[in-house]
């Protein structure tokens, strides 16, 4: 089977290749070892570096038969969670679904994933409410900790809406909790309510999560092959474990770094396929909390091009220079399209009629590679066979582990988040959650 692969040339006229590949043969090998010996900042959450080795088909296979009861028993699965107990489910099924499943109806046997509790929008909620009032429905619930609110919030409403719908026996039936295996809120709850639970093993985070049940079950229960997703990531923890000087990771992890040194603090990733949105939105947390701390850190941010290109083309091709992107760059298509020809031609267009859609799309990539390396934007290219369970699996598991990689030639914890807490803690002391009184006071102060 192909791998996927990843192209350099276009960052060397900002970065020597010597640069690079000193790097990569030094830091970036050394960070490897690191994580392989678990003797870096953060070893106690490594859990997700052989996942896909230690990952059972019999746990699969349990997976897979929930995912086949919720699909049995309802039209629509609600998935509840945020940031990393929801980002990659959402990403993998957004890459992988028809582009307009969403307006389809639902077919027996075969529902749609939906997702709540990544946000707090009381619209959201109500709009949500109000479409699943008379639908048969389930919910998946996923929160590591137990505690997140927006995912609380969510939980509390749906879980009192389809007890009303269908009793509360049968709601138990369609509810799923993915959570710690002992501590939180949730793991209480579904103990006391007898909800179908699977753990989210304590050395797993958040954002590593999504090759555990807080991806595979809403995946499986999309109607995709969980089995093919992890063997995808399997082929290439077995590719990338250890140092080598073909290592993609380390290439990755050595490059980027060499161009953050080099004065590029941004890097776009950048899809040319509008099924790979979600997956720019999952790399976005991924990277972001992994490497944004002490101070440090490249800022991740995602495009969708070509529509991209003509809100944010102009800052990419002629802003500031402190930019560098990633290409997310697709071989093939799931479908074919031709342009037609029209007798009046008054688009124009004659001149690629018969061609298909995506060679034209090849054009804009390459003509955008082009117009950037020449604009000082310097231009990583990664290339996938086709959208499909294995690649997205080998893709998955290939930016976790430059992700480590990357994190620890940067010098931080690439494991921890320490920074996420600010905002929650002043929230609950605005909302003046039971505990915080001491926070209430100083807050309301601060704000007089
Ligand atoms: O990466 C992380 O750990 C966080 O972003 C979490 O994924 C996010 O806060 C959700 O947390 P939890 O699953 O505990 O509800």
């Amino acid at each position: 089977m192909k791998k996927i692969q990843v192209n350099i040339n276009s960052v060397l006229s900002t970065v020597p290749e010597n640069e690079i590949h000193a790097l990569e043969a030094g830091a970036a090998a050394d960070a490897l070892k690191t994580l392989k010996d678990g003797t870096g900042l953060g070893n106690d959450f490594l859990g997700w570096l052989d996942l896909p080795e230690r990952t059972p088909m019999t746990h699969l296979d349990e997976i897979i038969s929930v995912a086949n009861d919720l699909r049995n028993s309802c039209d629509y699965v609600v998935s509840v969670g945020i940031g990393g107990s929801y980002l990659g489910a959402k990403a993998v099924i957004e890459a992988l679904n028809d582009s307009f499943d969403a307006y389809k109806p639902a077919v027996a046997g075969s529902p749609k994933v939906l997702f709540a509790g990544q946000n707090i929008g009381e619209d959201y909620l109500e709009e949500l409410q109000k479409f699943l009032a008379d639908k048969r429905f389930g919910i998946i619930v996923i929160s590591k900790s137990g505690t997140t609110t927006e995912p609380a919030i969510a939980f509390r409403l749906l879980k009192e809406q389809l007890e009303a719908q269908v009793g509360k026996a049968e709601a138990c039936k369609r509810i799923v909790a993915i959570t710690d295996a002992k501590r939180g809120a949730l793991r209480q709850l579904a103990t006391e309510e007898g909800y179908k639970t699977f753990v989210i093993d304590d050395n797993v985070g958040g954002r590593f999560s999504v090759l555990t049940p807080v991806g595979l079950l809403p995946i499986a229960v999309a109607g995709y092959d969980v089995k093919k997703l992890v063997k995808g990531a399997l082929d290439m923890q077995k590719e990338c474990e250890r140092p080598s000087d073909t290592n993609i990771c380390q290439l990755y992890a050595a490059t980027r770094n060499a161009l953050y040194r080099a004065g590029k603090k941004i890097e776009i990733l950048v899809n040319y396929n509008p099924k790979l949105h979600y997956f720019g939105e999952w790399w976005k947390q991924l990277y972001g909390e992994s490497e944004g701390k002490d101070k440090k850190g490249i800022f991740p941010a995602a495009v969708d091009f070509s529509t991209d290109l003509h809100s944010m083309g102009q800052w990419i091709q002629d802003g500031e220079r402190t930019i560098f992107e990633t290409v997310l760059s697709v071989e093939k298509t799931q479908h074919e399209k031709l342009i037609p020809s029209d007798e009046a031609n008054l688009d124009g267009l004659n001149y690629i009629a018969g061609k298909h859609v995506d060679e034209v799309n090849k054009m804009a990539e390459l003509g955008t590679r082009i117009a950037h390396v020449d604009g000082g934007v310097p231009n990583l290219r990664i290339t996938i066979p086709e959208l499909s369970e294995e690649y997205l699996g080998q893709l998955i598991y290939f930016f976790e582990l430059s992700c480590g990689i990357s994190g620890y030639i940067l010098g931080v914890n690439p494991f921890n988040q320490p920074g996420v807490e600010d905002y929650k803690r002043n929230m609950f002391a605005l909302l003046e959650k039971p505990g915080y009184e001491e926070a209430t006071k100083a807050i309301q102060a601060k704000i007089g």
